[in-house]
C-alpha cells in the first residue's frame, strides 16, 4: 500500500530589502527586537522611534561570534515563551551578522517558523549575511552547522548605522562587496576601484549594487545546489586561515581577504585568471587596508584542514575560482599537486 502527499506547491517567499533611512514600521502583533548591549547602546534609541507594535520586547543576547551558539537561542526561545509569542508574532534582528543568523535561526523553529526581519548595522551584515535567508549557529564542531534557509519578510538597510563601525569592521565588510564584483559583476568591480567608500553617496550605490548582485544569485539558487556556492569565493582558504589562528587573528572578512588572493593565485595558475587581474583585486583588497599576504607554516598540514570545511564532500574540495573579473568557475577537480604547489607560494622562504 502507498499513500502520496501532494505538496507541489508554489510557495512566494520574495521581499523588499530597503536601502535606506529605516521607515516608520507598524505591526499589530508582538514584536521582539533581538540585539546586543554593545548595538543596543548605540543605536535601539533610534530604532524605537522608528517602531510601533501591539506589543514591543527588546531581547539581548552577549556580544560576539563566541556567543553564536544554542545557549543564545535558548536564551531568546525562552523570552518569546515567557512572552507569550504565538506564530503571527515577529522578531527583528538587529545587529550584525551574528545576531541576524541567530534571530533567523531562532524564528525558523519557534513554533515551527515564525516572520523575522533584518535590521543589519555592520556592512559585512547590510551587503551580504542579511541576503538570502541562511541563518544558523557555530557547535564545537565548527560554524555555522546548525541552522535552516529561511527567509526573511523584509530587510532595512540603513547606511546611518555605519557611522559607529570601527575601521577595521567596516573593511571586512568591503572584503565582502570585491567577493560580490569579482564573482559577478565587472562594471561593479571597476566602479569600486574608482569609488571612495568613505563617500556616503559612494557607499550607499555600492551596497545596492551588492545586494542585487546577492539577491540575483539567492533567486537562482536559493538553496545552494549550485551557483549560490560562488559566493564562497575566499572562503575556502579564508577558513583555514581562521581556524589556524584560532579565530583570533584576522576579522571574517579579512581571512576572505587572504582566501581570496589565495584562490586568484590557484586561477592564475590554472590560466582562468591573467596576473594583472589578480594584481588589480590584491591593490582593491589593500585600498581598504585588508591584509593580503599570510606565511602558510606548513603546506601539507593547511592542505588537510580543507576537508575540514563543511563545503568540501569527504573526497574532494570544493574551490570557487576567479575566471578573470566577473566570472566565476565552481570546481571540485584540481588536482592535489597543483595546489601544493599555489600553497607553496605562500609558504616559508
Ligand atoms: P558581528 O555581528 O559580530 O559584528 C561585529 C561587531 O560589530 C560586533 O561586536 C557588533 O556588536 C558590532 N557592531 C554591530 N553593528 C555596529 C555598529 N553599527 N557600530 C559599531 N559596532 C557595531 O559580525 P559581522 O561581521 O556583522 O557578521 C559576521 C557573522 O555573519 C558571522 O557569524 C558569519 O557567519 C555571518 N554571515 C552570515 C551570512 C549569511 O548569509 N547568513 C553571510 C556572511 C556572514
Ligand atoms: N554568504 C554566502 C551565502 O549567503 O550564500
Amino acid at each position: 500500500m502507498q499513500v502520496n502527499i501532494s505538496l507541489k506547491k508554489v510557495i512566494d517567499n520574495s521581499y523588499d530589502i530597503t536601502i535606506d533611512t529605516i521607515p516608520e514600521l507598524s505591526y499589530d502583533t508582538k514584536v521582539a527586537i533581538v540585539t546586543n548591549p554593545k548595538v543596543a547602546g548605540l543605536h535601539l534609541s533610534y530604532l524605537l522611534s522608528k517602531i510601533r507594535a501591539k506589543e514591543l520586547y527588546i531581547i539581548t543576547v552577549p556580544d560576539g561570534e563566541n556567543y553564536k551558539n544554542q545557549g543564545s537561542i535558548d536564551l531568546i526561545l525562552e523570552s518569546l515563551f515567557n512572552h507569550r509569542f504565538n506564530r503571527k508574532s515577529l522578531l527583528i534582528a538587529f545587529g550584525g551578522g551574528v545576531i541576524g543568523d541567530m534571530t533567523g535561526y531562532a524564528s525558523s523553529i519557534y513554533q515551527r517558523g515564525i516572520d523575522f526581519v533584518q535590521i543589519p548595522t555592520t556592512l559585512l551584515s547590510q551587503v551580504d549575511a542579511s541576503v538570502g535567508g541562511k541563518t544558523g549557529i557555530n557547535n564545537s564542531y565548527g560554524k555555522n552547522l546548525i541552522g535552516a534557509f529561511h527567509q526573511p519578510r523584509a530587510v532595512y538597510i540603513d547606511p546611518y548605522f555605519l557611522e559607529t563601525l570601527p575601521k577595521r569592521e567596516f573593511g571586512a565588510g568591503v572584503a565582502e562587496v570585491v567577493k560580490m564584483a569579482v564573482t559577478f559583476n565587472k562594471d561593479f568591480f571597476a566602479y569600486l576601484e574608482e569609488a571612495d567608500l568613505s563617500d556616503k553617496t559612494l557607499l550607499q550605490e555600492a551596497i545596492k549594487q551588492a545586494v542585487e548582485t546577492k539577491a540575483g544569485v539567492v533567486a537562482k539558487d536559493e538553496k545552494e545546489h549550485g551557483l549560490r556556492a560562488a559566493l564562497n569565493y575566499g572562503h575556502t582558504f579564508g577558513h583555514v586561515i581562521e581556524n589556524e589562528t584560532a579565530y583570533k587573528k584576522y576579522l571574517h572578512g579579512e581571512a576572505v581577504a587572504i582566501g581570496m588572493v589565495m584562490a586568484n593565485a590557484l586561477s592564475v595558475k590554472l590560466g582562468l585568471m591573467k596576473e594583472e587581474e589578480a594584481l588589480r583585486i590584491q591593490k582593491l583588497l589593500e585600498k581598504y587596508k585588508l591584509p593580503t599576504s599570510y606565511t602558510i607554516e606548513n603546506v601539507e598540514r593547511f592542505y588537510e584542514a580543507f576537508f575540514l570545511d563543511k563545503k568540501s564532500s569527504d573526497a574532494s574540495i570544493t574551490f570557487i575560482l576567479p575566471v578573470g573579473i566577473g566570472g566565476v568557475k565552481i570546481t571540485d577537480s584540481v588536482d592535489k599537486d597543483t595546489v601544493l604547489a599555489v600553497l607553496e607560494t605562500f609558504g616559508k622562504e
